[in-house]
C-alpha cells in the first residue's frame, strides 16, 4: 500500500533522540527550551509553548484566549474535529461558517455574517497547508474586537504574502503528529504574540503552576513553593521527542521542496481532465502541502476511492463536515448549513502526500486515479 501520509526520520533524528535517552532530563528540561527557540525560527520570532499534541495545542489556545462558558466561537466545517471538540471543552458554543470553494478554507464573507455580541473568536483552519484569507480576518477580528486563531495543524512552513504562519493569527497551534509537516511523533505548540497570553498557555499548559516569587500569592512559605491562581492541565512535551522536533525543523526546507514536487506531479498527471479539480493555490501564498485533496465528480467518489485502495493506494478523505458528527447532530445542527463545505467533502478525495513518496510511487498514484475513474 502507498501510504497516504508518513514521517520522515534520518540517522540524524535517531541520534538526537538517543541522546536526549543517555542523558539526565526525560521529559519537559534543557531540549524542550531549544526547540520552542528552534520553533521560533519559523513563526517570524513569535513565542512558542510546546505542547503534547495538536489537540493540546488547541486548548491552550482557547484556554489562553479566555474562552469559556456563553462564547460563540466560529470555526469552518471543513476540518478535524479537534479543532471544536477543544472549544466546546472549555463549555464555548461552536458557530459554523461555510468554506470558499477553491481552498475549502473558512470564507471571510461567512464569519462576518455569524458574528454576534456573544462571539469571542473567529478561527481559521488552514486546510491542507494553504493558508486561509488571514487579512481579510484580521481586519473582521480588529473591527469587533475578536481574537483571531489560526490552526495550523497542516501549516507550518507555509506563508501568506511573505510572511511565516505562526505570525499572522494571535494564537497559531500547530501539530507534529508523524503525517503532518515535521514530526515528535505526537506533539504540538501554540504561537502567541500577547505578552500575557503567552503566560496564560504556559501556566495552562503546565498544571498552572506560577514559579515567580514575584507573582505569589501566598508569602512566606519558602524557596519550594510554587501555587495556582488558574487551573490548568500536563500538556507538557518531552524532551525526548523536542529532541526529535528540532531535529526535523533542520529539514523542513527540504520537506517543503519534496511535497512541492510531489504536488506538482499529481497536478501534471491530471492537467486537462474536466472532471478533475486540483488543489488551488491563491496568489501571494507559498503553502508546505502536507495533503493533496483532489475533487472528483460527486457520483464517481466512493467508486473511486474503493479502487484506489484496492489496487493499493492509501486515499483519505479530508473531511467529514464537522457538524455531521453525530456529537454536533444531537445538538440540533442541520445538515445544509455550510453548503461549500459539504459539496467539497462529497466530492473530496486525499491522494498520498509525503516527503518519502518515491518518484515511481507518484507515478504510480497519477494513473491508478485516471484508471479508477475509467474502471
Ligand atoms: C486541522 C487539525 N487540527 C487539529 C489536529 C489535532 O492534532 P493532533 O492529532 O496532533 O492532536 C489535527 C490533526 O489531525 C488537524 O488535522
Amino acid at each position: 500500500m502507498i501510504p497516504y501520509g508518513h514521517h520522515d526520520i534520518d540517522e540524524d533524528d535517531v541520534a538526537a533522540v538517543s541522546a536526549v535517552l543517555r542523558g539526565e532530563w526525560l521529559t519537559t528540561g534543557p531540549v524542550l527550551e531549544q526547540f520552542e527557540a528552534d520553533l521560533r525560527g519559523f513563526t517570524g520570532g513569535t513565542p512558542v509553548v510546546a505542547v503534547s499534541s495538536g489537540t493540546a495545542a488547541l486548548h491552550v489556545a482557547y484556554a489562553a484566549a479566555g474562552v469559556g462558558p456563553g462564547d460563540e466561537v466560529i470555526t469552518p466545517p471543513m476540518t478535524f474535529i479537534a479543532t471544536q471538540a477543544t472549544a466546546v471543552a472549555l463549555g464555548a458554543t461552536i458557530v459554523f461558517a461555510d468554506v470558499c470553494s477553491d481552498t475549502a478554507n473558512i470564507d471571510p464573507g461567512a464569519v462576518e455574517a455569524a458574528i454576534t455580541s456573544r462571539t469571542k473568536a473567529i478561527v481559521a483552519v488552514d486546510y491542507a497547508g494553504h493558508p486561509a484569507d488571514m487579512d481579510a480576518l484580521r481586519a473582521i477580528a480588529d473591527q469587533h474586537g475578536l481574537i483571531l486563531i489560526e490552526d495550523a495543524a497542516h501549516s507550518l512552513g507555509s506563508t501568506y504574502k511573505g510572511r511565516p504562519v505562526g505570525s499572522l493569527a494571535d494564537i497559531t497551534a500547530f501539530s507534529f503528529f508523524p503525517t503532518k509537516n515535521i514530526t515528535t511523533a505526537e506533539g504540538g505548540a501554540v504561537a502567541v504574540r500577547d505578552a500575557a497570553t503567552l503566560q496564560r498557555a504556559r501556566e495552562f499548559a503546565r498544571q498552572g503552576l506560577v514559579r515567580e516569587p514575584s507573582r505569589h500569592r501566598i508569602t512566606g512559605e519558602g524557596p519550594w513553593h510554587q501555587e495556582v491562581h488558574a487551573f490548568g492541565l500536563n500538556y507538557r512535551l518531552p524532551d525526548v521527542l523536542a529532541a526529535l522536533g528540532s531535529s526535523q525543523l533542520t529539514r523542513l526546507a527540504a520537506f517543503k521542496a519534496r511535497r512541492a514536487e510531489v504536488k506538482a506531479s499529481h497536478d501534471a498527471a491530471f492537467a486537462g481532465r474536466a472532471d478533475l479539480e486540483i488543489p488551488a493555490q491563491r496568489p501571494h501564498v507559498d503553502p508546505m502541502w502536507h495533503l493533496y485533496p483532489l475533487r472528483v465528480p460527486v457520483n464517481r467518489r466512493r467508486a473511486v476511492f474503493e479502487r484506489l485502495r484496492e489496487v493499493g493506494v492509501g486515499v483519505q478523505v479530508n473531511y467529514l463536515p464537522a457538524y455531521w458528527h453525530p456529537a454536533f447532530a444531537d445538538l440540533g445542527f442541520p445538515r445544509g448549513l455550510c453548503p461549500v463545505a459539504e459539496e467539497f467533502y462529497r466530492r473530496e478525495i486525499s491522494l498520498p502526500m509525503s516527503t518519502t513518496l518515491t518518484d515511481e510511487q507518484v507515478a504510480v498514484v497519477g494513473d491508478a486515479v485516471i484508471a479508477s475513474l475509467e474502471h
